[in-house]
């Protein structure tokens, strides 16, 4: 099959390229930069040299390419996983993804594409017990990023769904982790671990959805090639809430234990987002991606693989 995907040099799009050539499928790949292209073309892959704000070029791209499918990973994330380089990038990151997607999509809508997957986020369901599924509404009424987040993507999977034509498939993705990302252990969350920068808020009962950055890549394929339309979220087996996993994190490191803060002084020093994420996100189910896509992934590396952390308690 012919694969386009827009945003396939960066975390995500390096090892999903892998696993569809690996897979037999023909792949052309969006990216501003020659350098890059170049690359591209030294892995067997057919490179497609555009801005993604530019959409006469994107559409020109795209009809050359004439792919059966649209993968869409765009994303202007920073390499630090702050407050201060998220909200620095989030406009951006916003209009790469409202205005660029919109390019993506109606490119491919041009060339005759049968089916589009693109990128969408695990993190903002509405906080309560239990794992959320794919029904679970989104978190509207949650810190003010995190409701502005929440609206985006349901805005973003809605245009998708909605689409008259084409096959529209949204990938709700869990916290990355693995090569290139920020809980890699040359990423930047362990720098903060190791300098005990990165705290247990409250009672660190906020759970997070794991997701190694190859299981990424590999339930993407999948979806492309045999998902139906709609929603899948893509989290592994281990929802953890920050109490467990952030000790056993530091343990991995060899890093010194997480400092422990108030709700009052996490939303001083941090904001309402780190709270919420500290203490109030809910893990995710991944049954249906397991059912429909054969999803089997892997366990967390620093919980399982090293075995000495006790006992993992899933979410409930
Ligand atoms: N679920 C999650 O946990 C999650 C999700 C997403 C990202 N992240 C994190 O965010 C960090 C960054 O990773 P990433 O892969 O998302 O970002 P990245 O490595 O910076 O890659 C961004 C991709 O978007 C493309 N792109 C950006 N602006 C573009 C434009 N104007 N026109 C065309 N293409 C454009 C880039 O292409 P070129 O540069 O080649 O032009 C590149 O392929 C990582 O640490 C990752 O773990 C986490």
């Amino acid at each position: 099959m012919k694969i386009f995907i827009a945003g396939g040099t960066g975390a995500i799009g390096r090892p999903l390229i892998a696993e569809l050539l690996a897979k037999g499928h023909a792949i052309a790949a969006l990216t501003r930069s020659p350098e890059k292209a170049q690359a591209l073309v030294e892995q067997g892959v057919e490179p497609a040299v555009a801005d993604v704000f530019d959409s006469e070029a994107v559409k020109a791209v795209v009809r050359r390419a004439q792919p059966e499918v649209v993968i869409e990973q765009l994303t202007a994330l920073p390499r630090t996983y702050t407050r201060e380089s998220l909200s620095a990038a989030g406009a951006f990151n916003d209009r790469l993804r409202f205005e660029g997607g919109a390019n993506v999509l109606a490119a491919a809508q041009a060339a005759g594409v049968r089916r589009y997957l693109r990128q969408s986020i695990a993190f903002w369901a509405v906080p309560g017990r239990g794992l959320a599924d794919e029904a679970t509404p989104l978190a509207f009424d949650a810190s003010p990023y995190v409701a502005a987040d929440a609206r985006l993507i349901t805005e973003l999977e809605r245009r998708l769904q909605e689409h008259p034509i084409m096959e529209g498939i949204a990938l709700r993705y869990g916290f990355f982790y693995g090569p290139g990302t920020w809980f890699n252990p040359d990423g930047d969350v362990a720098r903060q671990v190791r300098q005990q920068q990165f705290p247990i808020v409250g009672n660190g009962e906020g759970v997070w959805s794991w997701l190694h950055i190859q299981d990424a890549a590999i339930a993407t394929a999948q979806a492309a090639a045999q998902g139906k339309p709609g929603i899948y979220l893509i989290a592994n087996d281990q929802p953890l809430a920050v109490r467990e996993w952030l000790p056993a994190f530091a343990r991995w490191l060899k890093a010194p234990p997480p400092p422990q803060v108030s709700v009052e002084d996490a939303l001083k020093a941090s904001g309402a987002d780190a709270v919420y994420y500290g203490t109030q996100m809910r893990g995710v189910s991944n049954a249906r991606a397991k059912r429909e896509l054969n999803f089997q992934p892997r366990s967390l590396e620093w919980i399982v693989d090293r075995g000495a952390y006790g006992k993992v308690t899933r979410a409930s």
